[in-house]
């Protein structure tokens, strides 16, 4: 019944459900191997419907026995679930079914994670707890009985009892079956309180296995300010007398937003200095208020169908950005943020895998949380609230939240709603929801008797299944400077709706120098011919931070294609730039920390395609040695001023000020590194006291080849902290030399602590493989053949994350036709593998297209 051929579902063909739900009681009698499962829900038959069908959700589920209004029935079973005959009126369902929690290795459902019971039903989990209609439009009101002889028994609600043996409760707030959970374990809790400002008290708990006691109290602290953050930013409180947060070791993805019982991956809620980056911490920080803003961007008002998930998701992400941005600096976590949409949105979108931010169609619903549906989703947002300006927006979610408070929603209910409070027709922008890949905006300039015109061109490349797409509304924000520097014309917002649009400036006494797309207005890569001395300027004068940084960076990208094409030598004009920035302490940190970094690889890769090249890996790689190599030299006076004068010498705080101090600090060690053998970083391991500054030591060590002593000691230091140990894993890899990345790799899995069945250390190992561009995409193929060897192990273990990690191939059409042959080869054999799963079958196809 399983190889039955995958199905395509598609957006067009949605339709009502047949019967709604008023109630749900279940009552779970644990145990791991058979667990029982009784159901009792109220249906009715739904009067919008077409069909009076009766059709549940149900798989790997063992039906004991089922009965409508107290008489035994037999179903019949389908392929997805059962069928049965249902009077036409309201009838109530009784189930028993038996599970097998112990034998769940995919993480979806119900299932054990080191001796503790947790659940993860979105999208499509609940089906594996009892026949359902597991669709998001169903909404009911839940009732849970637990019966264990667990300590802690926890579910979505309020408590409503509590005995020997067992817990209920009860959640008022109808939701659907996605957000459902259950918790069973020896858990311990890290308590607090929030009162609300209409005066409700709420209990609060981060609940983690006994020995994680210590790491809960910065989750606790950003929970808090997520609260008061979403009522005073957005107007929206807490609707329940408890909120409940729970650490699980194995989990899919980072974390999930269950009705008053959020369940996190442990590596995105337990922190501590000894054990958490800088970046961790931020990390955590931003994940925990994206879980809590979901109680009302997801759960009181939900998606109508899966094709609607960035209805939820694009805008939870958009308001942890303006988060993060409040709670840090709003510059850095901008720039922060683009940086990863390039990586990995921009990746997709240009790939076999490119799709609408609203997909069209799916066959596995768990492949489509995607950078696009996410970052991309989120980006949208800020567009909308750019076009719309910031009073508008707030009159618009307002409206959002008071006209749609409860109900299954779509993209189109969102858009008509700033319609609605606007009077703007969002016809247009309603593209940015449907067509995929990212447009390419040209620019051309020219001035004649003091007005300036700017030129746009759009054009976005075909993507699977969309040839032809239609001009987008692009909100273009610019600024304009005159020769001196100073800013002759502050930010103004161009609203582009043609395919090729004109913008005038008059009376200006100079030809001005342009500040395009400021603070990245829109997802576009802007293609501009413009001079080196030209971006020099901006990068020592632009006034909007992003675009200051942006400056620096095309420097960067520019002398690092010469380098790669021409065999140019390191850009001196890059050099220079960068040092006066570097010497200016008017400038925050973590600001120049960034203005450090170069392009990422794989994102040079892509320009390099978009210059009609077949990228080189190595070459590549080696560009950016040299280029480090020169930047090291070129300031080798500088770096170690700067190193000591970011030295933080105060207790550790994860704040943005100690935090931005450090990534300077840390930035230049990597290239104090390359010129003195590896002493200072070596000093700094020995001395470090915290992971930010033992793992940046590290990294240098290891990629100056001169790690051997200081990776035994970390292990032997952090061996029983697991988090710790998957960083141990990645950073091996990561800064490895790429002639032996697969071997180490592959060392790697063959080491006691790797496991395949906990995907934090599969994504360190086999990820970090995946993430090394050189490493990955050398010439033997030895990286995607290690991969793909794990890739059809894990896939009848846990196919959702095998799916997501065949991504890794997701670029191959760029590379010469050694490296097409070799991956279509190994995709080939992934098809080949009897039994492939729905969710690996459908990305391998996908790519291979
Ligand atoms: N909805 C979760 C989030 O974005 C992500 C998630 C999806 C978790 C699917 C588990 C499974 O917060
Ligand atoms: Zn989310």
């Amino acid at each position: 019944m399983k190889d039955a051929a995958p199905q395509t579902i598609y957006l067009k063909d949605y339709t009502p459900p047949s019967y709604l739900v008023d109630s749900v009681h279940l009552t779970f009698r644990l145990s791991p191997e058979h667990t029982r499962v009784l159901s009792r829900i109220a249906f009715r038959p739904n009067p919008d419907a077409a069909t009076k069908d009766f059709f549940l959700h149900g798989e790997e589920l063992r039906l004991h026995s089922a009965r409508i209004d107290g008489a035994e029935v037999s179903p019949q079973m389908t392929l997805e679930g059962l069928t049965c005959e249902v009077p036409d009126a309201p009838f109530i369902w009784e189930s028993d079914v038996e599970i097998s929690p112990i034998a769940n290795t995919a993480l979806e459902g119900l299932y054990i994670s080191n001796g503790m019971y947790s659940t993860q039903c979105e999208a499509q989990g609940f089906r594996k707890i009892t026949y359902y209609p597991d669709r998001p439009d169903v909404m009911s009101v839940f009732t849970v009985r637990i019966e264990s002889d667990l300590p802690v028994l926890l579910s979505n609600g309020n408590p409503v009892a509590q005995g020997d043996g067992f817990a209920e409760w009860h959640d008022p707030w109808p939701k659907p079956a996605y957000l459902f959970a259950l918790v069973a374990g020896e858990l311990i809790n890290h308590p607090d309180r929030f009162t609300t400002k209409s005066g409700k008290d709420v209990e609060l708990n981060i609940w983690v296995r006994p020995g994680d006691e210590d790491k809960c109290a910065f989750g606790m602290e950003a929970l808090k300010k997520s609260m008061k953050w979403d009522e005073d930013v957005y107007g929206r409180e807490y609707d329940l007398d408890i909120f409940n947060i729970v650490a699980v070791d194995d989990f899919n993805m980072g974390a999930m937003e269950n009705k008053g019982l959020n369940i996190f991956n442990s590596s995105c809620v337990l922190a501590s200095p000894q054990t958490s980056t800088d970046a961790n911490f931020e990390r955590i920080e931003a994940i925990i208020a994206h879980e809590y803003f979901h109680n009302w961007t997801g759960n009181r008002i939900t998606c109508r169908d899966w094709f609607q998930l960035c209805l939820k998701e694009g805008l939870t992400v958009y308001r942890d950005s303006q988060f993060t941005s409040d709670m840090r600096s709003a510059p850095v976590k901008r720039i922060e943020d683009v940086i990863a949409l390039r990586g990995r949105q921009f990746r997709e979108d240009n790939g076999p895998l490119a799709h609408p931010v609203r997909p069209d169609s799916f066959v596995e619903i768990n492949n489509f949380y995607t950078a696009t549906v996410y970052e991309k989703g989120a980006e949208l947002i800020g567009m909308l609230k750019t076009l719309v300006g910031d009073d508008s927006y707030a009159k618009a979610l307002d409206l959002y939240f008071d006209r749609h408070d409860g109900d299954a929603a779509t993209i189109e209910d969102w858009l008509k709603v700033f319609e609605d409070a606007t009077g703007r027709d969002l016809s247009q922008f309603k593209r940015w929801y449907e067509q995929a890949g990212t447009p390419r905006l040209s620019v051309s300039d020219s001035f004649e008797d003091g007005s300036y015109v700017l030129h746009f061109k759009q054009d976005t490349p075909a993507t699977p299944g969309q040839d032809q797409k239609d001009p987008r509304v692009i909100p273009i924000a610019v600024g304009l400077l005159n020769p001196n520097g100073d800013e002759v014309v502050p930010t103004t917002v161009l609203e582009m709706t043609e395919a090729e649009q004109s913008f005038r400036f008059d009376g200006l006494a100079a030809k001005p120098v342009p500040s395009i797309l400021r603070d990245f207005s829109a997802p576009v890569i802007l293609q501009r011919d413009s001079t080196n001395e030209e971006r020099a300027f901006l990068l020592a004068h632009d006034t909007d931070p992003f675009n200051k940084w942006e400056a620096g960076r095309a420097l960067a990208r520019n002398g690092l294609i010469a380098m790669i094409r021409d065999g140019a030598a390191p850009d001196a004009g890059y050099l220079n730039a960068l040092q006066a920035v570097l010497r200016d302490d008017g400038l925050d940190p973590a600001f120049r920390a960034l203005a450090m970094g170069l392009p990422g690889q794989d994102d040079l890769a892509q320009t390099l395609v978009d210059l009609g090249d077949v990228p080189d890996p190595m070459a590549i790689w080696q560009a950016v040695e040299t280029l480090k190599q020169a930047m090291a030299q070129h300031m080798q006076d500088l770096l170690p001023r700067i190193y000591a004068q970011y030295q933080v010498d105060s207790p550790y705080r994860p704040d943005a000020d100690q935090a931005g101090a450090r990534a300077l600090a840390n930035a230049a060690l990597a290239l104090i590194s390359r010129m003195d053998g590896g002493a200072q970083a070596q000093a700094q391991y020995d001395r470090a006291d915290n992971m930010t500054q033992q793992l940046a030591a590290l990294a240098c060590l290891i990629a100056d080849g001169k790690g051997n002593k200081a990776v035994q000691a970390f292990y032997d230091q952090w061996k029983t902290d697991r988090l710790v140990i998957d960083k141990w894993f990645s950073l091996q890899i990561a800064y490895c030399d790429p002639d032996q990345a697969a071997d180490i790799a592959r060392a790697l899995t063959d080491h006691a602590d790797f496991t395949m069945k906990n995907p934090n250390r599969f994504r360190a190992t086999l990820g970090a493989l995946a993430g090394h561009p050189a490493g990955f995409h050398h010439a033997s193929g030895a990286g995607y053949a290690l991969l793909t060897d794990w890739l059809l192990k894990l896939d009848p273990v846990n196919p959702q994350t095998t799916a997501r990690m065949c991504s890794a191939f997701e670029t191959w059409k760029r590379y010469d036709a050694d490296r097409q042959a070799m991956i279509l080869a190994q995709l080939d054999r992934i098809l080949a593998q009897p039994g492939l799963s729905r969710d690996t079958t459908e990305m391998v196809t996908r790519i291979r297209n």
